[in-house]
């Protein structure tokens, strides 16, 4: 057995040191230090090796054949369908997913209805094990009443101490476990405030090994405020093999899952939801997008997990005086579009610093994929100009020259919004040597090179 290492970590940002510290040497919080003993340092290894399917803790090479074979495992399907997509088909077993969101954005309402629809179509006596720290037994009850959930598989605690649940949960009868939320409940050897750093480590560190240990998936659930000040979760990002947030605007009954990180399947993935009074629905991924015939508007699409995703960015500029004019983004990094607008002012004489220039993603979906900058150089022109150019979709990336670069996978970002009643197609000219993207009677595709060529 490995000797139990010490470690003191900051309870306020989670910088960790080998020696004990008064004032933590990067927030500068005096007192913060709080001991951390990674006990389990021996049986981590045994999971690793439990988790490769062979018997601990032998250190072995694999060949790569056999390699591969091990995670070829049956996944365990959610039996929602959105779900299932997002996480590549199913859970894998002793996976765990961290969910994060905003406080009542809806993490306890689609990880209850996981559970039942689990519950619901496996075929055997598994139990599901739902942790509640955040609301009472009553409370869960209450809830899952209201969304019609009655199957006996489904067991609810509101105990907050991590080893006296993890005693109480059979690993043989165990399907699935949640923990809602990492927040809420406490380690008996860690001595600092429930909620902190400290404690989240080491709850997830003893559910995570509980997991890995006996092959059950589990999810922990997070608070994430809006500007993620709270770090406790962005801390055990990297212990997780799932990472999956709600994002998106809380106004609307509209939710987004996206995946961030994923070790069984491809991030980027991203699925709509509806919070209705039967829970979170399924929605298709066209749900924002709107067809008017205003100028600023232009659709493009977000290519980040295994496929496509429609959306619609909306660009409002309008002239100012006296003042340079302000960039205002909700959805685009607003030094993208500082970018942006500055090759459009540059390269086609544009009078754009006298102009505010307001962007916005429909839904509330941020976007990062370089290749939609075409669509937003679009988009402020389509406003600039005033005029509008029908029902338009561009992919394409734009470089400092003013040039129109090809964006990734053009060819099923150009099938994806076929889909949609959109009259043009523009994509960068070099995509079309290695694609055989063509116009159809309806849908117009157009080839760019530069943006002279767009603005004409
Ligand atoms: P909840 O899942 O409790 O959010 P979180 O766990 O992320 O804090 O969702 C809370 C909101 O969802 C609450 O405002 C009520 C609403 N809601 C519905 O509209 N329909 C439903 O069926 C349920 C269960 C909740
Ligand atoms: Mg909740």
């Amino acid at each position: 057995m490995a000797k139990a290492k010490t470690i003191y970590v900051c309870d306020k940002c989670g910088y960790e040191s080998p020696k004990w510290f008064g004032k933590c040497p990067v927030c500068g919080e005096w007192n913060s230090a709080k001991e951390f003993s990674l006990k389990d340092h021996s049986e981590t290894k045994s999971i690793r090796a439990n988790e490769a399917g062979m018997e601990a803790p032998h250190p072995r090479f694999f060949d790569i054949n056999s390699a591969t074979k091990l995670l070829e495992e049956e996944r365990i399907k959610t039996g929602i369908n959105s779900i299932d997509e997002l996480l590549s088909g199913g859970l894998i077993k002793g996976q765990v997913i961290l969910l994060g969101g905003e406080p009542g954005v809806g993490k306890s309402t689609i990880a209850l209805q996981i559970c039942d629809s689990i519950a619901r179509n496996s075929n055997n006596d598994k139990r599901i094990y739902y942790i509640s720290g955040e609301e009472s037994v009553g409370q869960v009850g209450l809830r899952a009443k209201r969304l019609g959930i009655n199957n006996e598989k489904l067991l609810i605690s509101s105990e907050t101490q991590i080893e006296d649940i993890l005693n109480e949960i059979d690993p043989n009868k165990a399907q699935l476990i949640v923990v809602d939320s990492i927040q809420t409940l406490c380690s008996v050897d860690i001595d600092s405030p429930v909620g902190g750093i400290v404690q989240i480590k080491a709850v997830v560190e003893k559910v995570r090994i509980f997991s890995k240990k006996y092959g059950i998936p589990s999810i922990l659930i997070a608070h994430v405020t809006k500007e993620g000040t709270i770090a406790g979760p962005k801390l055990v990002e990297h212990v997780v093999d799932t990472v999956i947030y709600f994002e998106g605007e809380r106004t609307t009954d509209y939710r987004i899952l996206r995946v961030q990180k994923n070790r069984y399947g491809p991030s980027g993935e991203i699925t709509v939801f509806q919070m209705t009074s039967n829970g979170l629905q399924g929605l298709s991924e066209d749900t924002f997008l709107t067809y008017s015939n205003t100028p600023g508007n232009i659709f493009t699409s977000i290519y980040e997990g295994t496929r496509p995703f429609n959306v619609q960015i909306q660009a409002l500029v309008s002239r100012v005086k006296m003042t340079s004019g302000r960039r205002i983004s909700h959805g685009v990094d607003v030094r993208k579009v500082i970018i942006i607008s500055a090759v459009l002012s540059k390269h086609l004489n544009l009078p754009l610093d006298f102009h505010d220039i307001y962007m916005n993603v429909s839904g509330g979906v941020n976007i990062t994929d370089p290749g939609c900058e075409l669509a937003i150089a679009g988009a402020i022109l389509s406003s600039f100009l005033d005029a509008y150019i029908g029902n338009v979709f561009m992919a394409g990336e734009i470089g400092l020259d003013g040039s129109i670069r090809p964006a990734v996978n053009i060819q099923k970002r150009v099938e994806n919004a076929k889909k949609l009643p959109i009259d043009l197609i523009v994509i960068p000219k070099a995509s079309i040597k290695n694609t055989n993207v063509k116009s159809t009677q309806n849908i117009k595709i157009e080839t760019v090179d530069n943006i002279r060529q767009l603005f004409n």
